[in-house]
């Protein structure tokens, strides 16, 4: 394989790296190559020492008179202006905080369950992660509305909006789709796919998991009702963040305790949230600002730095995804799950999983982490998609998940292990 290019279009990748302690750690003199990216990043150094600063200095619950509540509701604040930014949502008020996206789902579904009528319809799709099908189940077993289905093209891997459209009728009130999949990378045209949900007379769920970390976040373009993210993939701590459009939510009524307050967004927030976690969340926002600044030059708002960086850093990862497709397609008897054109690279994250035709992805997955190469197999509770490829019973498929602090050389390592593993 060719050397490796560690400057592309002004990235200085190894400034980039050096920002993370964990990808210099080794383990018996090996490094560690990160590729479950998609499970989980790894995080800048500036997300542990804010979330440190806050368990130090700013540990009290929130609306007292004394210092450290003052200060533990700064780190609150400031959290909610940064991923107002991280999502150019209109208002502070319109993000809320939760364990995971998960957790916020099934809240969320509480919520919108009990305002449908029996009969109403909600579409979820067969390529979505099952946090974004099964709480939508469950609360249409629970309130007796109906669920449809929105197939994809397992040859393309991207969805026929003429699906959606024989979906839609005027029973439909919610359409829940993903950002990006989790499995085969592809990423939805969401602002396509909310219109003709708001044009049904429908809200829209996006679960942007899987694209936030790599495409930039707009809520106001896409002009869906609730997009809901994971700071933990996008090298922040664990901590998921709903965004919901203030007419939306305010015609909810959440689940909540009596003394909580009835106003947006505490209504929303169950119990005493991760101040260190919303402390992380923010810095992971100041990062990918600071990112947007050095790399791609940009000085305007933090909005402007954000939305500049994730475009520099995606043109690096269709790179690494370039490299790696092509090197998976020349290996026998590897199929890949995903988008493979290089003119559609735009059109997938870099997540990249596939199948080998005799070697089970489990025994890859155990075999790579013995060259300490970190990735995934299995369905990666991407059911719908894992049943609609027909994999699940032969143990789903390897996902190897590069971002943006991920090298071409790492890409070429993984390629030449794969090779030995299969021959
Ligand atoms: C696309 C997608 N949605 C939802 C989730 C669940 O996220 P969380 O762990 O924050 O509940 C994941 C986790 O991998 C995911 O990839």
């Amino acid at each position: 394989m060719s050397s490796p290019a560690t400057h592309v279009t002004g990235i200085d990748i190894e400034l980039i790296r050096a920002q993370f302690p964990s990808l210099a750690t080794t383990d018996d003199g090996r490094p560690r190559l990160y590729f479950d990216n998609p499970a989980g990043t790894q995080v800048p150094r500036i997300v542990a020492e804010r979330m440190a600063d806050c368990l130090l200095h700013r540990s009290a619950n929130i609306g007292g008179y004394f210092e450290t509540s003052r200060l533990a509701g700064e780190v609150a604040d400031d959290a909610r202006s940064a991923m107002m930014d991280f999502l150019n949502a209109p208002s502070p008020d319109e993000i809320i905080f939760g364990q995971n996206m998960t957790s916020l789902t099934f809240h969320l579904a509480r919520s919108i369950g009990r305002f449908l009528e029996p009969g109403d319809e909600v579409v979820v799709s067969r390529m979505d992660h099952d946090a974004n099908v099964e709480p939508w189940k469950l609360m249409a077993r629970d309130f007796d509305l109906k669920v449809r289905y929105l197939p994809f093209d397992t040859e393309t891997f991207e969805f026929d909006l003429a699906d959606l459209d024989a979906l839609l009728n005027d029973r439909t009130r919610l359409v829940c789709v993903g950002g990006a999949s989790n499995l085969t990378g592809t990423i939805n045209d969401v602002k396509a796919i909310c219109r003709r949900a708001r044009d049904a007379g429908a809200w829209s769920f996006i679960d942007a998991v899987q694209s936030a970390p790599h495409i930039v976040s707009d809520v106001q373009e896409f002009g869906c009702d609730f997009f809901v993210s994971s700071a933990y993939k996008f090298f922040g701590p664990h901590q998921g963040i709903l965004w919901g459009r203030r007419e939306s939510l305010e015609q909810l009524q959440p689940y909540k305790l009596r003394p909580a307050p009835d106003e947006l967004p505490w209504s929303f927030e169950t119990g005493t949230q991760s101040h260190e976690g919303m402390a992380g969340t923010a810095a992971a926002v100041d990062y990918f600002a600071w990112v947007g600044e050095t790399a791609a030059g940009c000085c305007g708002s933090r909005r402007d730095k954000v939305s500049s960086a994730l475009e520099v850093l995606f043109d690096y990862e269709r790179t690494l995804a370039e490299r790696l497709v092509n090197g998976l397609l020349a290996i026998p008897g590897v199929r890949v799950l995903g988008i493979t054109e290089p003119a559609a690279m735009h059109r997938r994250v870099p997540t990249v999983s596939f199948t080998h035709a005799t070697v089970a992805p489990a025994d890859i997955a155990r075999q790579l982490a013995e060259h300490n190469i970190f990735a995934w197999s299995g369905h990666n509770y991407a059911l719908e998609v894992a049943r609609a490829l027909d994999i699940e019973k032969s143990g789903g498929a390897v996902r190897i998940g590069p971002v943006h602090y991920n090298t071409i050389d790492e890409i070429d390592t993984v390629l030449d292990v794969l090779q030995t593993i299969v021959d």
